[in-house]
């Protein structure tokens, strides 16, 4: 039985980091862990310009601890404005390395999102011209398509045509919950998916059977086990289409325990010890430095890590909150131990 291991460093592929006091809690936790993160631009006043990213960066910077040498990699947030020249401008700073699709109301602070994609088409060449990523949160926004449906149908009526239309442009499939998702970055070049610890570990009924667990509650929904099954087995493929992205999006606790729960887990405080509990109970302990360290660099274009982590096995339970500025935060998966502990 293996009792412990080193990896490369990893990188988080997919990241919510808040802004102002959070960012003493958020920058910590994931510094301790990562290398690089690609940050969401999702704030309240949405990251849309290269300007606003450099500025963000740099209080991330500074919220950053002594001594680390985290690397935040800024992205830009898509509206209906955006213009192809401010993708030119992005594109020119080597700290901005993506473009966030949000479709308009689809997820927290998404409300400046893109309302019609099929317009985007300046914005999506110019991306692939100055090669910028596409990230994208992959569901449709319509009040008759059902929640658990919004992913695929997504796939169906605009991904592929983005991708046949802009065949350079690199594509990440953002927090894959469905098959059709993994089917979709099996079938096309430039195109790959980030997996989140919770899309892996939970299925729908861990979020509604036997009680709501609003700390489960994030968007893309968790969906049924089958699906479930297949991020499994894609995640733990080897296929360098496939990384980690924890999408770690703290809310206060009162603002998830609510009358209208904010969708989003946090599990900054824990996240290489989830994938690796996923990856041993797949026997798959050994396919997870590609999918940690390896694969999201190399599809980013950008060097592998050259330091390591060790991981312990360890039981350890997360507290039952965090203080977060003048609030709360409840971690993910609190309620049960830890199989693993990074080694510090
Ligand atoms: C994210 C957030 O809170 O910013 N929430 C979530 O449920 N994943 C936004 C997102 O990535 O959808
Ligand atoms: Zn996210």
């Amino acid at each position: 039985m293996t009792t412990q291991f080193t990896i490369t460093r990893p990188d988080d592929w997919h990241l919510h980091l808040r802004d102002g006091d959070a960012l003493n809690t958020t920058v910590a936790f994931t510094a301790q862990q990562f290398q690089r993160a690609i940050v969401m631009p999702n704030l309240a006043q949405p990251i849309i310009n290269a300007e606003l990213a450099l500025a963000y960066r740099q209080r991330i910077l500074n919220s950053t601890p002594d001594g680390s040498n985290f690397q935040p990699l800024m992205v830009v947030y898509l509206t209906d404005n955006t213009s192809p020249d401010d993708i030119k401008q992005a594109s020119k700073s080597e700290h901005i390395v993506a473009a966030k699709l949000y479709p308009a109301g689809a997820t927290t602070n998404s409300s400046n999102g893109v309302t019609d994609i099929d317009r985007l088409a300046p914005v999506l060449e110019a991306m692939q011209s100055h090669g910028l990523l596409l990230l994208v949160h992959a569901e449709v926004t319509d009040s008759d398509v059902d929640i658990f449906d919004r992913e695929q149908v997504f796939i169906d009526k605009h991904l592929y045509a983005i991708r046949r239309d802009f065949p350079k442009l690199r594509i990440v499939l953002e927090h894959a919950t469905t098959q059709q998702a993994i089917q979709f970055v099996e079938e096309n070049d430039n195109t790959a998916a980030t997996l989140t610890p919770q899309h892996l570990l939970f299925n729908r009924n861990d979020l509604l059977a036997g009680g709501i667990r609003p700390h489960n509650y994030c968007l893309p929904i968790l969906k049924r086990e089958t699906h479930r099954k297949t991020l499994i087995k894609a995640a733990t493929s080897g296929s360098p289409k496939f990384f980690l992205g924890t999408d770690s999006a703290p809310h206060a606790t009162h603002a998830k325990e609510s009358l209208c729960g904010c969708a989003g887990c946090f599990t900054a405080h824990a996240a290489i010890e989830l994938y690796a509990e996923i990856f041993e109970t797949e026997n798959a302990l050994d396919k997870l430095e590609g999918f940690s360290s390896f694969y999201g660099a190399d599809f980013y274009g950008l060097p592998r890590n050259n330091s390591t982590i060790t991981l312990i096995k360890k039981q350890w339970q997360a507290p039952s909150y965090y203080s977060f500025g003048e609030q709360t935060l409840t971690p993910f998966r609190q309620e049960t131990p830890l199989n693993w502990e990074i080694q510090r």
